[in-house]
């Protein structure tokens, strides 16, 4: 798949098949972040991988999802991810860009994702002291944001809009994910031109 069929293609996924991912296919997309661009190349982000169907759930547990549409696409216990990535940023090794860092690799494996047809949310809204504890995470590692990954069990759709950007659900519980249209959010050579 080339990269631009990924980046049109990827849609955040909030349900999932309970399939497992081959364990080399987690290890490529993690490296996928690994290689991604870092701020004086300073390397601040580590990763946690996280696959063991207990402690999975127990990540689940300090997660938030699609808040504006709640609690419709927070996935039922049959539709959970099946492996994480906690996204960590090693105060010890990080530069004043250590969060652009973490984005930078974060869209990195979620492209990777896309090519192994596998599903992905990023997710932001994460307890961030109670996922520290379940995972014996050091003080010195503040958690960016938290990732899932699964074999998809949901076709979302991404349209153009003009104004509203609100996701929603259609009467056949398809999620609309608006997005604003090319002309209104590139300038040439002026604002406003
Ligand atoms: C920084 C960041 C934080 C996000 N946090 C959450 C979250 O906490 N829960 C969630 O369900 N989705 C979260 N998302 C996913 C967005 O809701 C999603 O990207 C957006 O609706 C656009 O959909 P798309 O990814 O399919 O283009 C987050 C995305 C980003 C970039």
């Amino acid at each position: 798949m080339d990269v631009h069929k990924a980046i049109t293609t990827r849609r955040t996924i909030r349900r999932f098949q309970q399939k497992p991912i081959e364990p080399a296919v987690l290890e490529r997309i993690v490296n996928a972040g690994r290689l991604a661009p870092s701020g004086a190349n300073c390397q601040p982000v580590e990763f946690i991988l996280v696959t063991e169907p207990a402690l999975c759930r127990q990540v689940f547990a300090t997660t938030a999802w699609a808040g504006r549409v709640t609690p419709r696409r927070t996935p039922q216990p049959a539709e959970q991810p099946t492996a994480w990535v906690v996204v960590l940023l090693n105060s010890q090794r990080g530069p004043a860009t250590a969060t652009a860092d973490a984005a930078a690799a974060i869209e990195n494996m979620l492209l990777t994702a896309v090519e192994a047809s596998l599903g992905s949310c990023w997710i932001g809204s994460v307890q961030r002291k109670e996922l520290a504890a379940v995972l014996s995470i050091p003080d010195h590692c503040p958690i960016d944001s938290v990732v899932a990954f699964g074999f998809p069990d949901e076709s979302p759709l991404a349209e153009d809009t003009d104004d509203d950007i609100a996701y929603y659900l259609d009467d056949n519980d398809v999620l609309h994910v608006p997005k604003r249209k090319l002309k209104d959010v590139l300038h040439r050579q002026h604002y406003g031109s």
